[in-house]
Order: C-alpha cells, then structure tokens, then sequence
C-alpha cells in the first residue's frame, strides 16, 4: 500500500512511518517540522516539508495517489489550546478538512485518524471510559478532535472515505518531545537525567500523588495502526490500558530507572488538565484483536533508556 504519514516527523507518526515501511508499505511524509525532528524521518520515506492546511497538499495527493492516509499532524498541547483556540482549530479542524478534502479527490480509500481517549471523555469518575461514555471535552484541543472525528463521517457518508479513528490515552516511548507540557516520562526522564526534579501538575491538594492517567507505549500504539490499514472500517477504537497510575507513581518508576533519588515538587491542575483519566480498549480487544503488550515497567525502562542514550550518559 501507498501510506501519507501526516505527522511522521513527530513522535508517534515516525514510529508509525518506520512500522509502515518495515512491513513492505510505500511511505509519504508530510510534516511542517513545527514540533517534529528531521532526524525521525525514515530515509526510505518521501518527505514533504508542508503545512497540513496549505492549499499544495490537495497537488501532493493528486501526484501521489495514497491508498490510505494515516493522520497524526496536529497541535498537540492542551494548555495551547486553552491560550490560542483559534490556532487550535486551524490546525485540527481546518487542516483536517483540508486533508480530508485532498484524500476524497484523489481516491483514498481510507483514512485513519489519531484521536483523544485522554482529553475526549472528561473526568472519568469511576470504571474505565468506553467508546460509550458519553463525550466530555472540557479544553478547545477536545472540542477539535471531537470535530475532526464527526468530520470523518461526513466524508464516509457524502464521499464514500472510509476511517478509523484511534482514541489514545496518554502515549509515551522514545521520541516524544520533552519539551511540551504533554509527555510525562520523556519529561521526567530528561529533566531527572540531568539532576533536576520535575514539578508534578494536576494535584488536589499539595502533597497527593497528581493526576491519574492511563499510559500506552507507542509501540502498542503503532501495532493498532497498522491493524487499522485491514481492519476497523468506519468505527472508533480506544487505545489504551484501562490501568491508573498517578503521576506520582510514574515519576518514582522514572526516578528508579535512572536512579535519581530527589522527590518532585506538586503543583495543581493547569486549565484544561483533568484529575482522572481512565479508558478501556475492550473493544478493540474484540474486533480488532488488539491488546497492550507492554507492561508501563518495562515501556519506561525502555524510554529512559532512549533519553539516556540521547543525553550522552
Ligand atoms: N502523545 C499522546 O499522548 C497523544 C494522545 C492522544 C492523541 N494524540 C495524537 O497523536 C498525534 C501525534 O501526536 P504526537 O504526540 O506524536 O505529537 P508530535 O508533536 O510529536 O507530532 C505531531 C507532528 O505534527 C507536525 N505538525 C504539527 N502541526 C502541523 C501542521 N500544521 N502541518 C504539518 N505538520 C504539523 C509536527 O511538526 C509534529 O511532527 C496528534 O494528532 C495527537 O493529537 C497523541
């Protein structure tokens, strides 16, 4: 298969990029390195350095042709979103559309989109959020990809677009930037790796353990996306783990994995973070034969080590 990585600079859409590639698919890139790393960019990939909402990329699909587009670019940070919603929805509504648009008229055939677990169900009060549970997007980033996901039903019904859309928890691995908001364990990886404690957001009180999340290692992530080129037509799938770790409790397994003994500071929810975000992917379990293979002791082991390596130690 032809595949138009969108994002595949960044964090999860280059692994995706170099999973693709692995497995025998024909590669295309488009990023505008706004956030993204030329050095993630796999050498037998086609690279074009282009805005998702610039009106070329509508020449990009026609020249190319992809069976399938697979979407990640986006504005990623929550708090971003909160400061600037318009730049928010320019780049996750109409960049999306401008995608979308481009894909239809040069017959794609599907479209997997990268969607939110974490920020789309709102404060998840006790079992794990479902595909079910009803949607709750408490920031503008939320508010977005719940628009881009009604958006990919639009195409399917008026342009015969097929989709998957993934809703993540909170990803992690190697690669993920640590210099957003977003990404705990690259951050405490980085920051413990050269002698600093982080501060740990999303706290009730000073002194608890932080916010509660559900981490998914991206290798797990791109698994499921790879599944999503057979599979999963015109339907939505969490991605996650279904298991709470608070925050504090992440930074302790990151400080020991690369032995760093100094406690963390707390600090309370920033605006849009939420306290507790839990989700479960029994659904994919069933449809799509997809489950966490990576337990969150040895995804962190294998990030910090990346950040290891990177940092020179
Ligand atoms: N990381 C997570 O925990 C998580 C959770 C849920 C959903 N997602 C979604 O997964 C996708 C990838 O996230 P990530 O963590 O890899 O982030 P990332 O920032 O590492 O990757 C995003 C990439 O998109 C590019 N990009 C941004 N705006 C662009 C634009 N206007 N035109 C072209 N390229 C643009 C950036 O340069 C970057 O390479 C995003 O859609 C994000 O919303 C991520």
């Amino acid at each position: 298969m032809k595949i138009v990585v969108t994002g595949g600079a960044g964090f999860i859409g280059s692994h995706i990029a170099d999973a693709c590639i692995a497995a025998g698919h024909e590669v295309v890139i488009l990023d505008d390195l706004s956030r993204g790393d030329r050095r993630n960019l796999h050498p037998k990939a086609r690279f074009y350095e282009i805005d998702i909402n610039d009106p070329d990329v509508k020449q990009i699909f026609q020249d190319e042709r992809p069976d399938v587009l697979n979407h990640h670019a986006a504005q990623i940070s929550v708090s971003d979103s909160v400061r600037d919603p318009m730049r928010d929805a320019q780049v996750n509504i109409l960049g999306t559309l401008n995608l979308l648009g481009a894909a239809a008229a040069a017959g794609t055939s599907k479209v997997i989109f990268a969607s939110t677990g974490g920020a789309m169900y709102g404060e998840i009060a006790d079992a794990p959020a479902d595909e079910e549970s009803p949607r709750f997007p408490i920031s503008p980033y939320a508010v977005s990809k719940i628009s881009a996901e009604f958006y990919l039903g639009y195409y399917r019904r008026q342009h015969g677009l097929h989709y998957t859309t993934l809703r993540y928890a909170n990803v992690y691995g190697p690669r993920q930037s640590p210099h957003g908001e977003a990404g705990a364990v690259a951050i405490f990886s980085t920051m413990t790796l050269s002698g600093r404690a982080p501060r740990l957001f999303a706290a009730r009180q000073v002194g608890d353990a932080g916010g509660i999340r559900d981490y998914v290692y991206v290798g797990d992530v791109v698994r499921a996306n790879l599944i999503a080129l057979e599979q999963g037509d015109d339907d939505v799938f969490n991605i996650a783990t279904a298991t709470e770790t608070a925050t504090a409790d992440l930074y302790r397994m990151v400080a020991r994995a690369v032995e760093f003994h100094d406690p963390p500071e707390f600090a309370p929810p920033r605006p849009g973070d939420l306290l507790r975000s839990v989700i479960s992917s029994r659904k994919a379990e069933r449809i799509l034969d997809w489950r966490p293979e990576t337990s969150l002791q040895e995804g962190v082991r294998k990030t910090a080590e990346y950040f290891r390596q990177q940092s020179g130690k």
